[in-house]
C-alpha cells in the first residue's frame, strides 16, 4: 500500500494516522471479509481502516455511559452537518431544511417516494450504484436509464440524450451520483451546471 501516515486536518487539529496499519476483520461478522481464505473481497466499497480517533474517542465515551435508550437528533448533530458543509463548501443550510436519516439509501429512497408518484420515472446515469436502482423500483416507480456515453476508456455525461431524457413527461426526478460509482467520475462544474436544468 502506498499510503504512509497521513496528516489529517481536523477543527485546526492536525492527527497522525497511520493508513498502513493491517486490521484483521475476519471473524467479526463483516459482510466484506466473510469469505473464503484466499478470496479477495473487492465488490464492497467498506474500508478497512480504524474510525479516526475522535470518531472512536465519541463512541468510546457514548458506550461508557452504559444506558442504550431510545434517542433524539440533537442540536450538535444539526450544528456539525452545518459546520461541515460550510467548511467545506461555502454553504449554509438552515436547520429546517435538514432531517436526520441512518443512511444514504433510505435516504433516497424516502426521498423517490416524497417528490414522485407511483408509476412515475426517475432518471439514473448507468452504470450506476445497484441501490439506486432499488430505491426506485421497489417504491413502485420506473427507471428511464440514461446511459453515460463510454468512449476510451472514459466516462462522461451524453447531453443530447440527457435533455432527451428530461423532456420527457414521465420524468420526474433525476439522481445524480457524484462522485459516480462505479465509474469513479467525480463531475466537475461545468457538467453540474450544463447537467441542471
Ligand atoms: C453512490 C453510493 N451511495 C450510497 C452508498 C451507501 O452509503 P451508506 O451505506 O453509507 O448509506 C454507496 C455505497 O457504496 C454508494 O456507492
Amino acid at each position: 500500500m502506498l499510503l504512509c501516515p497521513v496528516i489529517m486536518a481536523q477543527r485546526g487539529k492536525i492527527m497522525n494516522i497511520d493508513f498502513d496499519k493491517l486490521i484483521d476483520r475476519r471473524g467479526t461478522s463483516s459482510l466484506k471479509w466473510n469469505v473464503a481464505d484466499g478470496e479477495l473481497p473487492m465488490w464492497v466499497a467498506d474500508m478497512d481502516f480504524a474510525a479516526a480517533p475522535p470518531i472512536y474517542e465519541a463512541m468510546k465515551k457514548r458506550l461508557g455511559h452504559g444506558v442504550f435508550g431510545y434517542a433524539v437528533v440533537n442540536d450538535e448533530w444539526y450544528s456539525a452537518v452545518q459546520s461541515w458543509w460550510s467548511r467545506r463548501h461555502g454553504f449554509a443550510p438552515k436547520k429546517e431544511w435538514m432531517l436526520f436519516s441512518e443512511g444514504v439509501v433510505p435516504a433516497i429512497s424516502s426521498f423517490v417516494r416524497a417528490f414522485t408518484a407511483p408509476g412515475e420515472s426517475v432518471l439514473l446515469q448507468t452504470p450506476v450504484y445497484n441501490c439506486f436502482i432499488s430505491c426506485v423500483v421497489d417504491n413502485g416507480r420506473k427507471v428511464a436509464d440514461c446511459p453515460l456515453a463510454y468512449e476510451n476508456g472514459v466516462y462522461s455525461v451524453d447531453f443530447a440524450a440527457l435533455e432527451e431524457c428530461l423532456a420527457r413527461e414521465d420524468v420526474k426526478l433525476m439522481i445524480v451520483c457524484n462522485p459516480h460509482n462505479p465509474t469513479g467520475n467525480i463531475w466537475d462544474r461545468q457538467t453540474l451546471a450544463t447537467a441542471s436544468p
